[in-house]
């Protein structure tokens, strides 16, 4: 496999990777799918392909820190996902509790802030508690911020912002004409964050399943056929690699 710069892996890499290290991505937007056609090819329950996932996740975020990356949003639960069987979602829900409990401290050291998006007052309250208690944690951090996409929906964001404004308008703070872009991201779940350079999709499907729908716009996209389970910081670095080869021209010319 071809490394972050397109050259076979050698001693070089670990100067080329400082030498370039400007042109990495502000924030990575992730798609982690996958993990169920992952297990089934091994003849396993897709939810040992979910756990499976977790480590996969483990070592992305490692990775990112890394390489001083200064976002990394991951969907790991849509707003689409409550439609699978009970218990899936329940060992889902699970593994987001067993992953704060257990990285917690070391994400906390590395200087990761850990963040979420999305409604997470539907989901059971014991991640809520986690998901609070490990922003509250992480917050003073300057590292990586890992923004976690749970029970979340382009469209549902879409919605929660245009009520917001549309409270403001009625209690007259603000009018109609004070809608424009900056307002609508300013109340998107990704208030304050820079929107995604790149999205990365893993498991083969070519499209965004309801992913960061206003957020995109000029968003660079990589697939991969590799599922979840199976990326590495290998395939991460090729998709960085691809990123810095396109010429973002946002509609102009060059
Ligand atoms: C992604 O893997 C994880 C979640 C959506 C929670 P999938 O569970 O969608 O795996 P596939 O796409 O069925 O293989
Ligand atoms: C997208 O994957 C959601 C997450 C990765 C959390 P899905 O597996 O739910 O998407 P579809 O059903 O293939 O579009
Ligand atoms: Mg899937």
């Amino acid at each position: 496999m071809k490394n972050f710069f397109g050259f076979k892996d050698n001693k070089k890499n670990k100067i080329e990777i400082n030498s370039d290290i400007k042109n990495i991505p502000q924030h990575i937007a992730i798609i982690m799918d996958g993990n169920g056609r992952w297990a089934k090819r091994k003849g396993l329950p897709r939810t040992l392909g979910h756990k499976s996932g977790v480590e996969a996740l483990r070592g992305i975020v490692k990775e990112c820190s890394k390489l001083k990356v200064k976002y990394l949003t991951v969907y790991a639960f849509s707003t689409e996902n409550w439609k699978r069987p009970a218990q899936e979602v329940n060992v889902l829900m699970k593994l987001l509790v067993e992953y704060l409990k257990r990285e917690i401290e070391e994400l906390n050291s590395e200087g990761v802030v850990v963040k979420h998006i999305g409604d997470i007052s539907k989901l059971p309250e014991i991640c809520q508690q986690e998901l609070i208690k490990a922003y509250e944690k992480t917050k003073p951090n300057k590292g990586l911020v890992l923004n976690l996409a749970l029970n979340y929906g382009g469209r549902d964001e879409i919605i929660y912002a245009l009520k917001k404004i549309g409270k403001e308008i009625q209690n007259g703070s603000l009018t109609c004409n004070s809608i424009n872009e900056k307002l609508i991201s300013d109340n998107l779940y990704t208030a304050k964050i820079p929107d995604p350079d790149i999205i990365i999709r893993t498991g083969g499907e070519q499209r965004l399943s309801n992913f960061l729908l206003w957020q995109c716009a000029y968003s660079e996209f990589w697939y991969t056929n590799v599922k979840w389970p199976d990326f590495k910081k290998e395939h991460l670095h090729q998709a960085i690699y691809s990123y810095q080869n396109r010429d973002r021209r946002y509609g102009g010319i060059k």
